[in-house]
């Protein structure tokens, strides 16, 4: 007897649909797909128990002809294109004719639609039973609602997450479709209660911002819109400024052709073109949108059409660079000094791009700088109350240093530092990376970004003030972060971040350390997505609450911020970056003067 046989029709489109359909976001991303098809304004997302259970899509688009019904539902049969030419002009999301077929595959799936306002009709299929067309339906658009799914393939279901999870993941793809239709009017309902509600918005910057500010409460200040047309294609790009990064590549979002793709050499181009704008190991968000010719992009790679191949690639790689390098205003961190704090620094940005030296602001500070008493007013930025008797104590240190024999060579070890507050008078910068200052007869020359990093690495590790969180944050994890955090969870306790486990890859972070408290979320991304080492962890958590970048070579640093820079690198116990390299040179005095040929 022949051992091949022909798979029956409903086993092989359960394994066909294995490709398209594998989980309720894999549902969502489809119906929205066909709602945004049909050029409809108003989307409606709702869904019960993660989707499982219930997933419906509500659209105001054309609507579905009566005989069209059974057709929707067939294998490979679209209205979207004709010849394998119209593959190569696409402009709709949908052209494989397999999304409508493999829901049915796998659910009981319901169809009501109304065919450009004629009177709407019904159709039922449960796991490709066909149960008919009835009249009745909504009075315009559709209603594509989809049940019980995966219910005949217990073996599928069983790899699903739990309700909320999957939940989060349906509620996601609805946000990552609506980044791309400003034009649309989306709204999420979950378990009966509107969770998301996107209002139509003219510009995308919008949209954008409108969507991540459901994540975080985001200054829209922070971002910025760029764009470029270059031809044969275009970028819009809506990205955070330097004083607002992550740990991790996760929100730098690419889009070809108004879909989310995952195009990881697009995410590096957004990468380099920030380069030393944001420290290492601290990522953007970012929106990225190619529009390209339809004959230069193929989408039909994956039936998930996560995929692109680009045939003009590289253009669009340096045209991503060279837009952000060139167009992104720039935002230096500058210290200054809390009036009502005064040993208390803290960081502000202040300006400013490179083309912002007209700034009205820039002007004045550069008409205060160029005040010949300013540099000998050490106190006056912190406004701690003037010791008039400065002088006399001056000249008493003066007296008593000049009585002391010189040591020639001292040893840097020993002599070099002395951590006691300091008396100095801040000179200048020079070459836009070292502050130079006096303090008693010696010159330092402060390597400002080294120093500025220590400081803020510094500020990370002496973490004292731990926060126990009022309501634990419950996070799922993969299973090899769950081995890793089972193993190696006391590296985060190092830094006051309390996790327990709760359940199998289900953990919960307790507490946190204070400096940490307004990026919780971010803390938790991190947790979800590191299995590195002991280094690696402690960078990733410096990037995250260190949440202000550190001064750059290359930045213009304005005295204020010099002042209250120095002030703390003289605090410290040594001065030297945290891989041991030392950033402060000092010249003496004598040294100089004999250089000059002087012996006294
Ligand atoms: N919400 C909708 N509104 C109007 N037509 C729809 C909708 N959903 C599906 N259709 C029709 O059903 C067809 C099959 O849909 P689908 O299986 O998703 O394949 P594709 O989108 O690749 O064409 C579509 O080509 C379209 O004509
Ligand atoms: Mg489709």
């Amino acid at each position: 007897m022949s051992q091949i046989r022909k798979l029956d029709r409903t086993l092989a489109a359960r394994i066909a649909a294995g490709e398209v359909i594998e989980r309720p976001q894999s549902v969502v991303r489809e119906l929205i797909d066909n709602a945004i098809d049909a050029g409809a304004d108003e989307i409606v997302l709702s869904i019960r128990s993660g989707g499982i259970e219930e997933i419906r899509v509500s659209d105001n688009g054309r609507g579905i002809m009566k005989e069209d019904l059974p057709l929707a539902v067939t294998q490979y049969a679209t209205s979207k294109i004709g010849t394998i030419d119209d593959l190569y002009q696409l402009r709709s999301l949908g052209f494989r004719g397999e999304a409508l077929h493999s829901i049915g595959a796998v659910s009981r799936l319901t169809i009501a639609s109304s065919y450009e306002g004629l009177p709407p009709w019904t159709m039922v299929t449960d796991n490709m039973e066909d149960e008919g067309i009835r009249e009745g339906g909504p009075d315009r658009g559709t209603i594509v609602t989809v049940e019980d799914l995966f219910g005949q393939i217990p073996a599928r279901r069983s790899f699903l997450k739990r309700p909320a999870s999957e939940a989060m993941l349906c509620r996601n793809t609805l946000l990552s479709k609506a980044m791309a239709f400003p034009s649309i009017h989306f709204s999420y309902i979950q378990d009966e209660v509107r969770r998301v509600d996107l209002p139509r918005r003219e510009r995308l910057f919008d949209r954008v911002m409108d969507v991540l500010c459901l994540e975080e409460n985001f200054n829209r200040k922070e971002f910025v819109f760029l764009e470029k047309d270059c031809g044969d294609f275009s970028i819009s790009l809506v990205t955070s400024l330097a004083g607002v990064h992550r740990s991790d590549r996760s929100r730098i979002k690419v889009y070809v052709n108004r879909r989310p793709v995952d195009e990881y050499s697009l995410v590096q181009a957004v990468v380099y073109g920030y380069g030393e704008i944001l420290p290492g190991g601290a990522f953007p968000y970012s929106c990225l949108f190619v529009q390209d010719a339809p004959e230069l992009a193929d989408f039909n790679i994956h039936p998930a059409k996560r995929e692109v191949k680009l045939r003009n690639k590289a253009e669009i790689h340096h045209a991503i660079h060279n837009l952000i390098s060139k167009g992104l205003p720039r935002e230096i961190p500058a210290i200054v000094a809390r009036p009502d704090q005064p040993q208390q620094p803290y960081l502000e940005p202040v300006a400013k791009t490179d083309t912002s030296w007209t700034d009205a602001s820039f002007t004045r500070d550069r008409i205060i700088h160029a005040d010949p008493e300013r540099n000998f007013q050490p106190d006056a930025v912190s406004q701690k109350p003037r010791d008039n008797g400065w002088l006399d104590k001056a000249k008493a240190i003066f007296h008593e240093e000049k009585a002391r024999p010189y040591q020639a060579s001292s040893t840097p070890a020993e002599n070099f530092w002395k951590p006691e507050k300091a008396q100095f008078t801040y000179l200048g910068q020079a070459f836009r990376l070292f502050l130079i200052c006096q303090k008693d007869d010696k010159l330092y020359l402060v390597d400002q970004h080294a120093a500025h990093e220590r400081i803020l690495f510094n500020e990370l590790r002496q973490q004292r003030n731990v926060q126990r969180l009022l309501v634990p944050i419950d996070f799922e994890v993969d299973g090899d972060v769950d081995a890793f955090l089972c193993e190696n969870g006391y590296i985060y306790t190092q830094y006051g971040i309390a996790l327990s486990q709760k359940d199998d890859r289900l953990w919960s972070l307790d507490s946190i350390p204070q400096s940490a408290l307004t990026n919780e979320k971010k803390l938790v991304s991190f947790i979800q997505n590191s299995t590195g080492s002991e280094e690696e962890i402690e960078a990733g958590l410096y990037s995250i609450v260190a949440c202000r970048a550190a001064i750059k070579a290359g930045d213009y640093v304005d005295d204020a911020t010099a002042r209250a820079l120095l002030e703390k690198v003289f605090e410290l116990e040594d001065p030297s970056c945290p891989h041991g390299r030392t950033f402060v040179v000092t010249l003496e005095e004598r040294e100089l003067r004999l250089m000059v040929g002087r012996t006294q």
